[in-house]
């Protein structure tokens, strides 16, 4: 039998070229969250299938993921996501210092058609507040996402944070009559505007929400893009979360984070949020998925019982925020084509191979990443492998560096040669690549 090449569908397969992207944008992600004052944390993969439903609502639990029955009969799933998971463990942790700042790289898993942006195994980076019922927390969380962006190049213009409230639609809805059932029918109707021409949507409000004022009140409330339009100020001014949302906008402003955008429309798909919704956005229209969603949720830790603790946070996803990365050309080719090793060690001769062992054992004792010829070839084939692997050194080691005790460096892109001390190559090629002249 001859075995399929392909891993199951949608599941997460990285070359090691794939891989050095990905971890560019972590090491990026991990530095915002720490220049905030965050701190990593993880949990398991595998959870009781409970959990999920009672917090992230049956259509990501029951029918957009991967859950079955374990062999001690236990109702388990694979986390579509993480933030029951982290609801649970600030729960269960009695000494926490608060505000608790948290950060994480989980893998999670969602039965969902795979298509661009979406795929069943992906990285999310999630970035957690628990402990802080003010939009200061809010604040905050934009404007580690800013400084996400930024640092991956990505120029204000190019993405949109939108922002809303759940709390303000749920007012707006409710005084409409709306039930509880109703609402989350809404909901789902307002989470479908963008992705839909605006009379087709219009259509599906009108299919969906048989009252007709009702059905008005969603389509006006849904075409909102500012906090203190006409039809909001009549319909929800002066209440708490019409005031709450006209605030925060003025603290956006006030910290000049002007890629943040109010747009009424934005619900997001969980049923914990409580308070503000927030997504990143393609302004180009290139990529319609959302780059991280995220929100407030005041109620979720409580459940646990015990003590009340809010939070605001995120998922970012780091397929999609590839895709927008690759979109605009802001991976730089460096990474994707960088190799690990700053030097390639070729050998002349089996005579020579002890010394180049110890010199690239000696190299590696002081931060120079070598890789050393291990196949016995020619020197021909051994530049061509250094060459295909696009090492930025390579230095040949022949009976006279055995001698003499020096080695000529070869810059590999530029074709020049440097001889030097064995002492001196770590000091040579971090000059190098200071002065940009290596790969
Ligand atoms: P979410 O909106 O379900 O929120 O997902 C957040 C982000 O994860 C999305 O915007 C997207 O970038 C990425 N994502 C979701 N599903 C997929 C998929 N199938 N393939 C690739 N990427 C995907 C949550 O998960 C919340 N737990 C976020 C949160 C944290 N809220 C508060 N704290």
């Amino acid at each position: 039998m001859v075995l399929s090449r392909k891993p199951l569908k949608g599941m997460r397969e990285l070359t090691p070229g794939e891989k050095r992207i990905e971890d560019y944008i972590i090491k990026r992600l991990r530095e915002a969250g720490v220049v905030y004052g965050f701190e990593e944390y993880e949990t398991p993969v595998l959870e009781p299938l409970e959990l999920f439903l009672a917090k992230s609502g049956s259509e990501l639990a029951v029918e957009q993921s991967y859950n079955f029955t374990d062999k001690g009969g236990r109702k388990l799933i694979m986390r579509p996501e993480l933030t029951p998971s982290l609801a649970r463990m600030v729960a269960a942790s009695g000494e926490l210092i608060y505000p608790v700042k948290w950060m994480s790289f989980p893998v999670c898993y969602r039965y969902e058609r795979p298509q661009r942006g979406r795929a069943r195994e992906f990285m999310q980076f999630n970035l957690d507040i628990l402990g802080v019922s003010g939009l200061e927390a809010e604040l905050e969380v934009f404007l580690v996402l800013r400084r996400i962006m930024n640092s991956l190049n990505a120029s204000p213009g190019r993405y949109v944070i939108r922002y809303s409230s759940r709390r303000l639609a749920s007012e707006i809805l409710e005084s409409c009559g709306m039930t509880e059932e109703e609402m989350a029918q809404a909901f789902a109707v307002i989470d479908k505007k963008d992705k839909l021409e605006p009379d087709e949507w219009e259509e599906l409000v009108r299919n969906r929400i048989k009252i007709e004022r009702s059905a008005d009140t969603v389509i006006n409330f849904a075409s909102c893009s500012d906090p203190n339009a006409p039809w909001l100020v009549e319909a929800a001014g002066g209440s708490e979360a019409c005031d709450e949302i006209v605030r925060f906008s003025g603290m956006l402003r006030d910290a000049g984070i002007s890629e943040a955008q109010f747009e009424a429309s934005v619900v997001r798909g969980l049923d914990y949020y409580t308070g503000i919704v927030f997504e990143v956005m393609d302004t180009g229209g290139k990529n319609r998925r959302a780059i991280c969603g995220g929100g407030r949720y005041d109620n979720l830790v409580g459940m646990f019982g015990g003590q009340k603790v809010t939070g605001v946070g995120f998922g970012l996803g780091l397929l999609t925020l590839e895709l927008f990365l690759e979109t605009y050309g802001l991976i730089p080719d460096s990474i994707s084509g960088k190799h690990p090793a700053d030097i390639f060690l070729a050998i002349y001769s089996d005579e020579e191979r002890t010394f180049a062992v110890n010199l690239a054992e000696n190299l590696r004792n002081v931060g120079v990443s070598v890789e050393i010829d291990i196949t016995g070839k020619n020197l021909s084939k051994q530049f061509r492998v250094a060459d295909r692997k696009s090492i930025g050194y390579i230095a040949i080691i022949g009976p006279e560096e055995v001698a003499s005790g020096k080695i000529t460096l070869k810059n590999m892109l530029s074709g020049t040669e440097t001889e030097c001390e064995v002492s001196e190559v770590l000091r040579m090629l971090r000059d190098r690549s200071l002065s940009g002249e290596a790969n």
